[in-house]
C-alpha cells in the first residue's frame, strides 16, 4: 500500500514521531510540510487528497494542529472520507470498517505520539467490513439520498 502523509507546521512533531513506524504499513511518502515555520493546512490537504485519489491501493494521513482544518479541507475532494480519529483506535477502527475511511486525520496539539499510533494501527490495517455499509457508503459518494427519490 501507499501512505500519503501530510501536515502544517501544529501537525510537523507528530508527523515525524510516526514516519519511522508507518513504514511497517506500506510505502511512505512524505509531502510536507517539512518544518515548523507556519504553513497553511489546506494546500497540503489538497497534496495528500490528490495522490490518494490518483494512486490505485494507497491511503492518506493528514495532520494539524486539532485535526479539524485538515478534515474538512480533505472532504471537500469527491471520493475522500477523511475521518478525524483523536482518540487510541476506536474511531479510526470503526472509520474503516463502516466507513471505508481513505485518509486519517489527526491532531498534532491533541493526542500523545503513542495515542496517535494506536490510531494509525487500527486504520492502516482494519479492513472494510462491506455488507450492510456499503449501501451507505455509496449513497455518500453518488448523493443519493432516499429523501430524494
Ligand atoms: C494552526 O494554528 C491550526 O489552526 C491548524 O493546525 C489546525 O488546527 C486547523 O484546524
Amino acid at each position: 500500500m501507499e501512505i500519503f502523509i501530510g501536515c502544517d507546521h501544529a501537525g510537523f512533531a507528530l508527523k515525524e514521531a510516526l514516519l519511522n513506524a508507518l513504514a511497517s504499513f506500506g510505502t511512505v511518502h512524505d509531502l510536507g510540510t517539512k518544518s515548523e515555520e507556519r504553513v497553511d493546512y489546506p494546500d497540503f490537504s489538497k497534496r495528500v487528497c490528490e495522490r490518494v485519489l490518483g494512486t490505485p491501493d494507497s491511503m492518506g494521513l493528514l495532520i494539524c494542529g486539532t485535526g479539524i482544518g485538515m478534515s474538512i479541507a480533505a472532504n471537500r475532494f469527491r471520493g475522500v472520507r477523511a475521518a478525524l480519529c483523536n482518540d487510541a483506535g476506536f474511531s479510526s477502527h470503526f472509520a474503516r470498517a463502516h466507513n471505508n475511511a481513505n485518509i486519517l486525520c489527526l491532531g498534532g496539539r491533541l493526542v500523545t505520539p503513542e495515542v496517535a499510533m494506536e490510531s494509525v494501527r487500527a486504520f492502516f490495517t482494519t479492513p472494510f467490513e462491506q455488507g450492510r455499509h456499503t449501501g451507505r457508503v455509496t449513497k455518500i459518494e453518488t448523493c443519493a439520498y432516499e429523501d430524494d427519490a
